[in-house]
């Protein structure tokens, strides 16, 4: 797919991962709506790129219809909708232990958010026989998070749910991408400042990650890993699943032995 006059939205704009992207996106020639939940973030991020900053809580279904028909009013068809926002909150002690508010909350913005953009977008992409879905996923929905049974579980979701709509449409015209990396330094992990991402080894900066997710869109790659590794990784739990997990158990546990319970949660 070529960018290059194409109409894109993209959520949780307002900083991170979502703005990289918005930025990248324009520079290879899209008109972006930079969505976010916070007013100010988006207008910033869309005032740099000369997109159109839309407020926006993709939790809430009537709100992804608002913001589709303001974009299609301003810009035309939605090309592109890139169901970015997430959250990451931890859990306090065991695995089931994150209140029903977090679960729910990562329920909806992990996956009904996706559900709700791709209701609001996909009846006029399939009539018109072109369209891009994509999804900002996690290695933890291919592989686990230590830590986050709400974000690993609802991330797997998220994957589930792409690998259906592109089963389902993809013969008709409907390209999908799903993003599964692992750390990015953004403001989610703690991150003030990308450069960071430079101090630890496995952590790339927002900009690295909109590059490379940018190019396997322009190649219509499904299964987009802006860390290499992580296909090595899938490939080993698929083929030795107990070793798999075994591993993960001593991580886990070393973890532990450096960081103490509480903050492997
Ligand atoms: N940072 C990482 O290491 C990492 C790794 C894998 C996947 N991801 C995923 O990438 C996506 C972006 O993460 P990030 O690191 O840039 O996060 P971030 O916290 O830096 O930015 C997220 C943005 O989403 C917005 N947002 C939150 N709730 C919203 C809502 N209800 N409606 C609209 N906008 C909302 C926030 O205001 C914020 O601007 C998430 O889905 C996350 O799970 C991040």
């Amino acid at each position: 797919m070529d960018f290059n006059g194409k109409t894109a939205i993209i959520t949780g704009a307002g900083r991170g991962i979502g703005a990289a992207l918005a930025r990248e996106f324009t520079a290879r020639g899209a008109r972006v709506a930079v969505a976010d939940l916070d007013a100010a973030a988006a207008s910033t991020v869309a005032l740099e790129i000369d997109g159109l900053a839309c407020t926006c809580d993709v939790t809430d279904e009537r709100e992804i219809q608002a913001l589709v028909a303001r974009v299609e009013a301003e810009f035309g068809p939605v090309d592109i909708f890139f169901s970015n926002a997430g959250i990451f909150r931890g859990e306090p002690d065991h695995a089931a232990s994150a209140t029903d508010s977090t679960w729910q909350a990562c329920w909806q913005l992990h996956v009904m958010a996706h559900v709700y953009a791709t209701r609001a977008v996909l009846p006029a992409m399939i009539a018109r026989g072109d369209g891009y879905l994509a999804q900002m996923a996690s290695a933890a929905g291919v592989l686990n998070q230590i830590g986050d049974a709400a974000y690993s579980s609802t991330k797997h979701a998220a994957v589930g749910l792409s690998e259906a709509l592109t089963i389902t449409h993809g013969h008709q015209g409907v390209k999908v991408s799903v993003v599964c990396p692992q750390y990015v330094a953004t403001p989610m992990l703690g991150y003030d400042d990308p450069a960071q991402a430079e101090e630890l080894p496995n952590v790339l900066s927002p900009e690295v990650v909109a590059q490379r997710v940018t190019d396997a869109m322009e190649a219509e790659t499904f299964m987009i890993l802006p860390h290499p590794d992580v296909a090595g990784y899938m490939e080993f739990k698929a083929s030795h699943y107990e070793k798999w997990l075994s591993g993960m158990r001593k991580l886990r546990a070393k973890i532990v032995s450096q960081l103490g319970e509480h903050q492997a949660q």
